[in-house]
């Protein structure tokens, strides 16, 4: 069931998005070589926790961290631990926040130089899936709109199109109704309409399609172990269009 936010959830919605911006301010210029994914977790808890917040991700399904920290051939859902970052490592750092009930969800994918040409056009292609699916998001339109904006670029581009986890709705649980896909596939293709709080996140492959799940029962790799890369935002659908809550 797609749950419709009213003006005062909205406003809630809105909060934790800024929240999660500015934790994604504190945290960016932190991933550089040398750094492990675990110092980065325990400073993006420490600064959400220090204003009142909780990292919705720690304990959802019971996974263990805030952040998700997903390098190279990772795809989404990597365990931050001792892992050290190095030089040329894409590193993609996702984070949702609870403030007062109201979850926010963004993600990001960075490279620490120097960068592979072929990765820098990975990394730009999938921001511009990203936003060319923001830009097709219309009140009165459908959410296959917006899986047609993602995979139609990434597939222009010669990039792979991860079909297994999807965008969703957010807003008052860290992920609600309805699914966004990022293929056009058989599954329901509701209407956007105002009061929807959408998690869009393109996760595209720099070789196939195919994605399979580690030992650890969370990190989600490409099978052919080729790069990808992730970004995300939170959105919500007004009477006047869409307005992008989250930043990075
Ligand atoms: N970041 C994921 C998303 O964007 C959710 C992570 S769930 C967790 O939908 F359990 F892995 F944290
Ligand atoms: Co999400």
């Amino acid at each position: 069931m797609i749950k419709l936010k009213n003006l005062e959830q909205m406003k809630g919605i809105r909060r934790s998005c800024e929240l999660l911006s500015e934790m994604f301010a504190v945290i960016k210029p932190m991933v550089i070589a040398g750094i492990t994914t675990g110092e980065l977790d325990r400073e993006a808890r420490a600064f959400i926790s220090s204003r009142g917040a909780v990292p919705s991700f720690l304990g959802y399904y019971d996974y263990p961290a805030g952040l998700c920290i997903s390098i190279n051939e990772e795809v989404i859902h990597g365990i931050p631990g001792k892992r050290r970052l190095e030089n040329g490592d894409v590193v993609g750092i996702d984070c949702g926040i609870n403030l007062d009930g109201y979850f926010s969800d963004a993600a990001l994918t960075i490279a620490v130089p120097p960068v592979a040409p072929k990765c820098a056009r990975l990394l730009q292609v999938t921001r511009e899936c990203l936003d060319r699916a923001i830009a097709a998001v219309k009140p009165g339109g459908r959410i296959h709109d917006i899986s047609r904006a993602v995979y139609g670029h990434a597939r222009t581009a010669g990039f792979g199109v991860v079909r297994q986890y999807c965008g969703h709705g957010v807003g008052l649980a860290v992920h609600e109704d309805p699914q966004v896909p990022n293929y056009i596939g058989a599954g329901p293709n509701p209407r956007i309409v105002p009061g929807m709080v959408l998690a869009i996140e393109p996760m595209i492959n720099l070789g196939g399609d195919g994605v399979e799940e580690l030992d650890d029962g969370w990190t989600v790799v490409t099978r052919d172990r080729s790069i990808s890369a992730h970004f995300e935002h939170t959105v919500a659908i007004t009477a006047e269009g869409v307005q992008v809550l989250t930043s990075w």
